[in-house]
């Protein structure tokens, strides 16, 4: 009887504490893991690109300017981060103008320009994901 009791009070424990953890999943703003989803997917097609040999200038421009878009989001879409945060979200987007301008017309040029691009995203992981 005392066991049964304790099994039907841990379940009720269990199942309040889900319901606790999905509310606080569903309160978290989602926008910054979208955002981040987002670009990881514009930067997957270029690297599917580079792995296909084949690096369509147009295809590649449009591409980066979906991450430039993006990248110009940063601030709004992390509210709250420190100034250290927002001048990396500044490097990406200048890193990704330069290399959206440099045009990169076939799969060398695009690994080439996209060196400094990855580099940022890197430094910004590295110590604020
Ligand atoms: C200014 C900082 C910053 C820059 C620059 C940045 N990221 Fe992020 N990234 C983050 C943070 C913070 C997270 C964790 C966000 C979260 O999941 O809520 C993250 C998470 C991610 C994730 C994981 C998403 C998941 O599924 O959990 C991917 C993929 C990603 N970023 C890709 C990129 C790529 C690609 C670039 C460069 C083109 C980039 N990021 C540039 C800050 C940045």
């Amino acid at each position: 009887m005392r066991a049964a009791l304790l099994i039907v009070l841990g379940l009720a424990i269990g199942i309040v504490g889900t319901v606790f953890a999905m509310n606080a999943l569903e309160d978290r703003n989602p926008l910054p893991h979208a955002m981040m989803v987002t670009m990881n997917f514009h930067r997957h097609q270029l690297q599917q690109a580079i792995r296909g040999q084949h690096c369509d200038a147009s295809a590649t421009v449009e591409q980066l300017q979906s991450m430039q878009m993006l990248s110009k989001d940063i601030p709004a879409a992390f509210p709250d981060a420190p100034q250290p945060f927002l001048d990396l979200a500044h490097q990406l987007h200048s890193a990704v103008q330069t290399a959206t301008q440099s045009a990169p017309a076939d799969c060398p040029a695009l690994i080439a320009a996209l060196k400094p691009v990855d580099k940022v995203c890197g430094d910004c992981h590295k110590q604020y994901r």
